[in-house]
């Protein structure tokens, strides 16, 4: 029997919620595929803070070196808000684990269903066929870990501060790759986000992703656009888009915009694939959803299952090979919005049901 073994770290706020649900999903789904799931749960953010007095355990780190994956809730909360911000959970837990694994390829699906058009601030008939855009973000370089970054005292008492945007060829190649791979199972469009007009490094990812896709595939189609004026496209008319390639800054404002036209953050799952492969072969990476830890809500059965479920299913698509049961999960998930299940983030204020049963409405609807 194939067994999946990868660590989960459930987090802060709905973090444990969710996480609960898409690991129900995946052993229920095993239990008719012919595979298990052997995984170990462990503290990371604000719990990590509490428990181990740091939002990245050693221990937990070291559980996931001997993973296939992770799968990864959400971190942060009001708790830990008056931390220095170095040491707040969200940049001291997963900074460092994006690091730790190289996890230099962030890809975010911005998905609307049409049954959830209304959801989006967007003109009905911008999305009311739904949006289905992909953001691939370069996320472990640019001016987010580029040296030196600090703040000093000038000689006149006054601070100043630097941060560093920098990128190697090796980076923009390796990043443009799996743009170009995904890209050719969609409808083989890339349009590359920069700031040539002002930046040196955009200059450079210019010409390294025009060189890259040439080489790479040149029956993509491949568009260049600066980032301002994407920024704008992407409200104006989100669906001449295929897959947007980025740096890690453009990426993070980016992918955020593109969140919020989808409707709502619990529908949003997210990649983070790292430059090593596991014991399978296949990337070793991070799952998890886009949505944040929601302290509001946190404990009250309230929270969207739905973008930590869709998140194990990129999981087993990127980790573990297995494209039958990703698609498997995708379904039913579709199809539980179909049939009119909706958490109080999707209901537009009419009758919502919890994040137990919205899990057991997709559990429901996995192939027998
Ligand atoms: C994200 C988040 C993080 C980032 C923060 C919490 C460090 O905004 O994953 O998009 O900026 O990358
Ligand atoms: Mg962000």
């Amino acid at each position: 029997m194939n067994i999946l073994r990868f660590t989960n770290l459930p987090g802060d706020g709905i973090g444990p919620e969710v996480m609960s649900v898409a690991l129900k999903v995946l052993e229920t789904l095993g239990q008719r595929n012919g595979f298990s799931i052997e995984t170990t749960e462990h503290d990371v953010g604000g719990i990590g803070i509490d428990n181990h007095g740091s939002a990245l355990p050693d221990t937990t780190l070291s559980a996931c070196k001997d993973a296939n994956a992770i799968l990864f809730g959400s971190v942060g909360g009001p708790k830990w808000e008056s931390l220095p911000p170095k040491e707040q959970p969200e940049r001291a837990a997963l900074l460092p684990i994006r690091k730790a694994f190289e996890l230099f390829a962030n890809l975010r699906p911005g998905n609307l269903y049409p049954e959830l058009a209304d959801l989006s601030p967007l003109r009905p008939s911008t999305v009311s066929n739904g949006i289905d855009v992909l953001c691939v973000r370069e996320l472990t370089g640019g001016i987010y870990f580029g040296q030196p970054k600090s703040t000093q005292t000038l000689e006149n008492g006054e601070e100043q501060s630097i941060d560093t945007m920098v990128y190697k060829t090796s980076e923009i190649e390796r990043i443009t790759e799996i743009a170009v791979k995904a890209a050719s199972l969609r409808q083989k469009k890339i349009c590359s986000v920069d700031k040539a007009n002002v930046l040196e490094t955009s200059v450079l990812w210019r010409k390294v992703v025009s060189d890259s896709v040439q080489r790479l595939d040149p029956s993509i189609e491949l568009t260049h656009m600066y980032v301002d004026n994407a920024a704008m496209q992407l409200v104006r008319d989100p669906n001449q888009f295929d897959v947007l390639v980025t740096e890690n800054m453009f990426g993070d404002i980016l992918s955020d915009e593109l969140a919020v036209i989808c409707g709502s953050l619990g529908m949003l799952a997210s990649a983070s694939l790292g430059t090593g492969k596991n014991r399978l072969g296949f990337p070793f990476g991070l799952y998890e959803p886009a949505g944040g830890t929601a302290p509001d809500i946190a404990g009250k059965n309230l929270a969207n299952p739905c973008a930590q479920v869709l998140s194990a299913a990129l999981m087993l698509r990127y980790s573990f090979g297995m494209e039958k049961e990703a698609s498997a999960i995708e379904s039913a998930v579709k199809q539980t919005i179909r049939d009119g299940f909706r958490s109080g983030d999707i209901s537009s204020g009419s009758e919502s049901v919890g994040t137990i049963e919205m899990g057991e409405a997709i559990i429901e609807r996995l192939p027998a």
